[in-house]
C-alpha cells in the first residue's frame, strides 16, 4: 500500500420522508381498484355491505401504515426487531396492490382470450397473482443472492495486474430490514471468491447510528489480499466519523476524497475513493494526488452520475452503487428495463464511454419497499484485463454502450 491523500470533507443535513409519503399514498390509491374488487366478491357472498366494508377495510390496510412504514425505514436511530417482521409483511400487502394492476390486465386478456372475460373474475386472478409475485419479490428474490463475475479489459494495464480480482459489494443498508445475519452471510459470499481486494461502495447503512456496530461486523469480515475499502454513500452520512472508525478497527478503510496505491513489484494500481455527490463533497483531484505517473485507476463512487467527471479524469473504472438495478425491473433487461433508468444514464451493470468503464453494482440490500423483482441482490467479481496492444479498445463515446459479459 502506498501513499494517501485526504480532501475536503463537509458536513451534511438529514433527509425526512416530508411529502414523500403524500405521494406514495397517492400512487398507491390509483392501484387499489382490482384489490378492492377481489376483496369485495370474496366477501360479498356474506351482503354487500359486509363486502364494501373488507374492500373500505383493506384499502384502509394498505393506504394508513405507509406513513409509519417509510418512517420505519427512515428511522434506524433504536433497534426495532419485531416491527421490521411487521414492516416486511406490510411490504407483502402493499406490493400485492400495487402490482395487482398488472396482474389483473394479463388475466383480463387470458380470460377474453378464452371467450371467458369477466372483469370481477379477472380481478381475482389478478390479486391472486399479484400475492405470488410480491411474494416471491418480498420473500424469495430479495434474499437470493447472484455471484456475478465480470471480466474487463483496462487500457493500460500493466501486465502485473492482469487477471487481478476486485470482490464489489453495494449497498448493504444494514438496519432494521436487511439485518446483521444477512450481510454476514454476503460477506462469507464474498470471502469464498478470494478476491484480490474487496470494496463496497456506500449505503452500508439506511439511517441512523443504531447499526453501526452491526455493520461494521459484517465489513469486518471480509477478508481479501490487498485489503478492504469503501466509499460512502448518501445514507452513510449518520454520525460517518464514528462508522469510519469502527470500521477501520475492522480493518475496513473508507477512502473520503483519497487514494491507496496498490503495487505489484515496480507496478502501481491507484484505488481512490470519494466522498457522495449528494451529501458529501466530493473531490477527485484531492483522491488522485500521490498517484504515480501513468498508474491505472480505480473508483469508488456511490453514484454513478459521477461518472462524466471520472472519465475526463482519465480513471480507468469506475464502481458504483446507489441505483439498486431499481429494485424492480424487468428479468433479464435489468441494464435497460428498470425503474432506476428514471434517475440515472448508468442504471445497472457494465457501461463503457471510450476508454473508461463504469460498473454499477445492483446492491444487496433494500430501501423502500423491501422487495425485488428482476433486479437480483448481487456479489460481483471484476477481473481486470491487461489490454493487448493494437487491440479492445473501446470506441464508444457519448451516452456509452452497454456491454456485460
Ligand atoms: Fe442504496
Amino acid at each position: 500500500m502506498g501513499s494517501v491523500s485526504r480532501g475536503r470533507r463537509r458536513k451534511t443535513r438529514r433527509r425526512t420522508p416530508g411529502g414523500y409519503v403524500r405521494f406514495l399514498q397517492l400512487v398507491t390509491a390509483g392501484t387499489l381498484a382490482p384489490t378492492a374488487v377481489a376483496v369485495f366478491r370474496l366477501a360479498a357472498p356474506l351482503g354487500a355491505l359486509v363486502g364494501a366494508l373488507a374492500a373500505a377495510a383493506t384499502a384502509t390496510a394498505v393506504l394508513a401504515p405507509i406513513g409509519a412504514r417509510v418512517r420505519f425505514g427512515f428511522q434506524d436511530e433504536r433497534r426495532a426487531r419485531s416491527s421490521s417482521t411487521l414492516a416486511v409483511l406490510f411490504d407483502l400487502l402493499w406490493m400485492t396492490s400495487m402490482l395487482a394492476p398488472v396482474t389483473t390486465l394479463l388475466a383480463a386478456v387470458g380470460l377474453a382470450v378464452a371467450h371467458r372475460l369477466s372483469l370481477g373474475a379477472a380481478c381475482e386472478v389478478g390479486v391472486a397473482g399479484a400475492a405470488l409475485v410480491a411474494g416471491y419479490g418480498v420473500l424469495v428474490r430479495r434474499r437470493w443472492v447472484r455471484r456475478r463475475r465480470v471480466e474487463l479489459e483496462i487500457p493500460g494495464l500493466p501486465a502485473a495486474f492482469d487477471g487481478y480480482r476486485i470482490v464489489h459489494l453495494s449497498d448493504l443498508h444494514v438496519g432494521s430490514i436487511d439485518r446483521r445475519e444477512e450481510a454476514l452471510a454476503w460477506s462469507h459470499a464474498a470471502n469464498a471468491l478470494d478476491a484480490d481486494l474487496a470494496v463496497i461502495t456506500g449505503d452500508i447503512l439506511t439511517t441512523g447510528t443504531a447499526y453501526h456496530d452491526d455493520a461494521a461486523d459484517a465489513v469486518g469480515a471480509l477478508r481479501a489480499k490487498d485489503g478492504v475499502f469503501a466509499c460512502l454513500g448518501n445514507h452513510d452520512y449518520y454520525g460517518e466519523e464514528e462508522l469510519c472508525a469502527k470500521l477501520a478497527r475492522r480493518g475496513a478503510r473508507v477512502l473520503r476524497n483519497e487514494g491507496v496505491a496498490i503495487t505489484r513489484g515496480r507496478e502501481t494500481l491507484w484505488l481512490a475513493g470519494i466522498e457522495d455527490v449528494w451529501r458529501g463533497a466530493p473531490d477527485l483531484r484531492a483522491a488522485l494526488r500521490g498517484r504515480p505517473e501513468g498508474a491505472p485507476i480505480v473508483l469508488l463512487a456511490h453514484n454513478p452520475d459521477f461518472f462524466p467527471r471520472a472519465r475526463e479524469a482519465g480513471v480507468s473504472l469506475t464502481l458504483s452503487g446507489h441505483t439498486h438495478a431499481g429494485q424492480l425491473a424487468v428479468p433479464f433487461l435489468v441494464s435497460r428495463a428498470t425503474l432506476s433508468h428514471f434517475v440515472t444514464r448508468w442504471p445497472a451493470g457494465l457501461f463503457r464511454d471510450g476508454a473508461a468503464s463504469i460498473f454499477v453494482h445492483a446492491g444487496l440490500g433494500t430501501t423502500g419497499p423491501a422487495i425485488r423483482l428482476g433486479a437480483a441482490p448481487e456479489v460481483v467479481e471484476i477481473v481486470l484485463k491487461a489490454t493487448p496492444s493494437g487491440r479492445g479498445r473501446p470506441t464508444a463515446s457519448g451516452r456509452g454502450h452497454r456491454s456485460e459479459r
